[in-house]
């Protein structure tokens, strides 16, 4: 038994994500926290929501509300988003609480200390009709790089770069659209990054396991070369910025950290808050002098996020010199485009994680998303293609399977396990084919590669299929019962059998599959163990009311129309 660690990027607080948010980050994640579970790892699957900075500010400032009152409520709804889609996390935080504040504090401090922050003096951009300064999102205007319209203060979404805010070419407020904009002069801390360029990259070198996309993401940024970086930010609400006493900071009152800074703490302030509400132990996850060397660390993103886990947190971890625990895989995603284009909130194209669940169970989303997400490569969401896949995997493959043979089972079995008869060599290919696909399975969740794993979940349920089509227990039952009831019994122990595989990525389906043959056990299966054998002869079964509804093409209908569809 090991012990794993596994984070995926905190959601920003300003309001509920879209199915692209789930898909390259928290569903993978969960996949991977539910397969190491199975297998009888001690997993701590941590997340939170990423309360600071200028987009919970805004955000709040939309709706209304003093920007508390609003991470209070958003947090509430992406908890219960998060759970009716069956995340399975251990915690989810907030980097708004206690120990995020005080870590945050800690490393700004032990990093002052090693000379690796320093006050500078910078011109920022100040909004004479908002009458305050402009950081990051506050701004927007064109990307120098790619002359992307509209990119903001601190990122280009359009080519990716991190950009300052005075690097916008045409700037404009995003509070007001004032562009009555001055430079004024205002005081800030820098991390010196350029100081541990080398150290970076060495400690990236040393990475066997990243995905290559994580690594290459991680070298761009070294090459393009370090530069020292801001980490205060003239803004209300965040982790206040404290002199050595821990009061207000000389010359500094007022200021906060910038939330990239403090965010990434987050993970080990999270840990801390699941520790003290649990009342188990947080320093073991993640001080290697307190045992958390043996702890494996998985980070789960979308590829946006990638700088700022491989270059910008790293430098504080690394920086402060003291022990802690680094990340040892990351894997990143890409994007899930809606049909050709982004997914927006504003011209209501794309669906967001509650209304999902408003048009199917979350397992359905789920399989999709993990089966077709945008792994190693963007990959698109259409209505047409979700409709096809699901229809066909889930509802033709899976459900019809474990229909079938749970039904004949009722009618002919008497609603139980058949007792009697020798497998024969169909039964005796088919525990070969099985273990050859539990084992491919295996390997592809091992790598995290979740399409594969999908794929060889999907093969191995075909070969159910197959097997059930030539052993024909229907037929044999007319001449010899005691034969059919050899297949009967070899279908409903697949059945079990399915269930454990299908639980990663479809926890209530699994065990919906699972109830029909009288079984509970959903750990990950064994290659090596017989498989076709654990039912109990004799236990009852009984089919389960619908377990996949196929999509209609009616239904793609009206929700291309609501949610936007080819032609929205
Ligand atoms: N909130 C960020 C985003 O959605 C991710 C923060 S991840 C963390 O892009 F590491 F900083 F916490
Ligand atoms: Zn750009």
């Amino acid at each position: 038994m090991s012990r794993i660690l596994i984070t995926s990027a905190l959601p920003y607080i300003n309001g509920i994500k879209h199915l692209g948010n789930l898909a390259g980050s928290m569903l993978p994640a969960d996949v991977y926290a539910r397969f190491k579970r199975a297998q009888g790892h001690d997993v701590l699957y941590i997340c939170a929501t990423d309360e600071h900075g200028t987009p919970a500010e805004l955000a709040a400032a939309a709706a209304g509300q003093d920007v508390r009152t609003y991470c209070d409520e958003q947090h509430e709804i992406q908890k219960a988003a998060g759970q009716a889609f069956g995340l399975s996390y251990d915690w989810f935080g907030r980097s708004s609480n206690a120990p995020n504040q005080r870590l945050t504090q800690h490393f700004a401090k032990v990093l002052e200390e090693r000379g690796l922050i320093e006050e500078r003096v910078d011109r920022m951009i100040y909004s004479v009709d908002d009458a305050r300064f402009l950081p990051d999102r506050y701004v927007e205007g064109t990307c120098p790089h790619c002359g992307h319209v509209g990119a903001r203060g601190d990122q280009c979404d359009n080519c990716g770069r991190l950009l300052d805010p005075t690097d916008l070419i045409d700037p404009y407020s995003a509070v007001s659209g004032s562009r009555n904009l001055e430079v004024r002069d205002t005081r800030h801390l820098y991390l010196l990054q350029t100081k541990l360029a080398d150290d970076i990259r060495a400690w990236i070198d040393s990475k066997s396991d990243w995905q290559p996309l994580a690594k290459s993401i991680a070298y761009k940024h070294l090459d393009e070369g370090l530069i020292d970086r801001g980490i205060t930010r003239d803004l209300k609400w965040g982790v206040p910025v404290v002199g050595p006493d821990g009061g207000p900071r000389a010359g500094m009152e007022g200021k906060v950290f910038y939330v990239w800074f403090d965010a990434p703490i987050e993970y080990i302030g999270a840990t801390e808050e699941w520790a003290d509400a649990t009342g188990r132990t947080w320093r073991d996850w993640w001080r290697t002098d307190e045992g958390a060397d043996d702890v494996r660390y998985v980070q789960f993103m979308g590829k946006d996020n990638v700088a700022f886990h491989t270059v910008s947190f790293p430098a504080t971890i690394l920086g402060s010199g003291e022990p802690w625990k680094t990340v040892d895989t990351l894997k990143a995603f890409n994007w899930l485009n809606w049909y050709g284009g982004k997914f927006s909130t504003s011209q209501k194209r794309g669906v967001f994680m509650d209304q999902a669940l408003e048009l199917l169970p979350a397992d359905i989303w789920r399989w999709h998303l993990t089966a077709y997400g945008p792994e190693h490569s963007d990959a698109a969401f259409t209505w047409e293609q979700f409709q096809s896949t699901t229809n066909k995997d889930l509802a033709d493959v899976l459900g019809n399977f474990v229909n079938r043979i749970v039904k004949f089972a009722e009618s002919k079995f008497g609603g139980v396990v058949p007792d009697g008869g020798e497998p024969g060599p169909l039964e005796i290919k088919l525990e070969a084919d099985m273990r050859a696909g539990i084992a491919e399975a295996t390997a592809q969740f091992e790598a995290m590669e979740f399409r594969k794993a999908a794929a060889a979940l999907r093969a191995v349920w075909v070969l159910g299929n197959e097997y059930l089509q030539e052993a024909a227990p229907w037929t044999a039952f007319k001449t010899d019962v005691e034969r059919s009831g050899v297949a009967v019994r070899t279908g409903l122990n697949l059945v079990a059998l399915f269930a454990r595989l299908a639980a990663p990525i479809m926890p209530d389906t699994a065990a919906r599959i699972a109830a029909t043959v009288g079984a509970t056990d959903l750990s990950w299966p064994d290659a090596d163990a017989s498989l076709l054998n654990q039912l109990p002869r004799g236990q009852t079964v009984a089919a389960a009311a619908v377990l996949f509804t196929k999509i209609e093409d009616s239904q793609v209908a009206e929700w291309s129309e609501r949610f936007g569809g080819a032609d929205a």
